[in-house]
């Protein structure tokens, strides 16, 4: 790969399954980019831990602690901004963030469906899983998106699509998502690593390589 590879912060709010799969697509030289901080939202997030045995920089700012998004965003961005950053990716990161004019279409996010169906406030991890086989879907899936100032609304990078079998409970659904997560994820970083990501509006374009 040229270059040199492109540095992320990663934030995180839970058990950081996707930074251990980012860390592991990074050293099989599958993903072309530095972790240079982990964030965490909350203080008992395993996600820390996993930073601190891959030998990751990492601050908490408890979101609890804020009393609203702006100054909450404001703490983060402060420890985002102690390290040269290209890209924030969110990995399980359940607060909104509010984005500075700089970072705008710098921030990643994935949702474990296809949005705009199962998505915004209250629909992250099991809630989402939970809704789709309560509405009788057949298809659900992932999304990389960029991320704004609201819930899953940015634009769409890649999506990916998961049937939804008739025996599936969200556990069993959850585990079909999260492995196409951890596929879907890491491609859509390099994209942007090799610079063929480019955005007008809410349509992002691949550039073919
Ligand atoms: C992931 O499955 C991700 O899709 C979901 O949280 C999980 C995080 O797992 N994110 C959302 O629901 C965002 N709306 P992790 O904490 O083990 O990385």
């Amino acid at each position: 790969m040229a270059g040199s590879p492109l540095k992320i912060a990663v934030l995180l709010s839970g058990s950081g399954t996707t930074l251990l799969n980012l860390i592991e697509q990074i050293a099989a030289g599958e993903l072309d980019a530095q972790i240079q901080c982990v964030v965490s939202s909350r203080a008992d997030a395993y996600g820390l831990v996993r930073a601190e045995d891959h030998r990751i920089p990492s601050a908490l700012v408890p979101r609890k602690q804020f009393p609203g998004t702006a100054t909450f965003s404001a703490a983060v961005w402060n420890e985002v901004r102690k390290f040269d950053v290209d890209l924030v990716v969110m990995a399980g990161f359940m607060s909104l963030l509010d984005v500075p004019e700089d970072f705008t279409n710098r921030i990643v996010n994935v949702h474990p469906a296809l949005i705009p169906a199962f998505c915004g406030k209250g629909m992250y991890g099991h809630h989402v899983h939970e809704a789709v086989i309560a509405y009788g879907a057949k298809l659900t899936g992932v999304t990389v998106h960029f991320a704004n100032a609201n819930y899953d609304e940015g634009p769409i990078i890649l999506q990916a699509a998961v049937p939804v079998l008739e025996d599936d409970t969200p556990d069993t659904l959850a585990e079909r998502v999260q492995a196409k997560e951890r596929e879907v994820y890491p491609q859509a970083i390099q994209l942007i690593a090799e610079g063929r990501v480019s955005v007008e509006g809410r349509r992002v374009t691949i550039r073919e390589q």
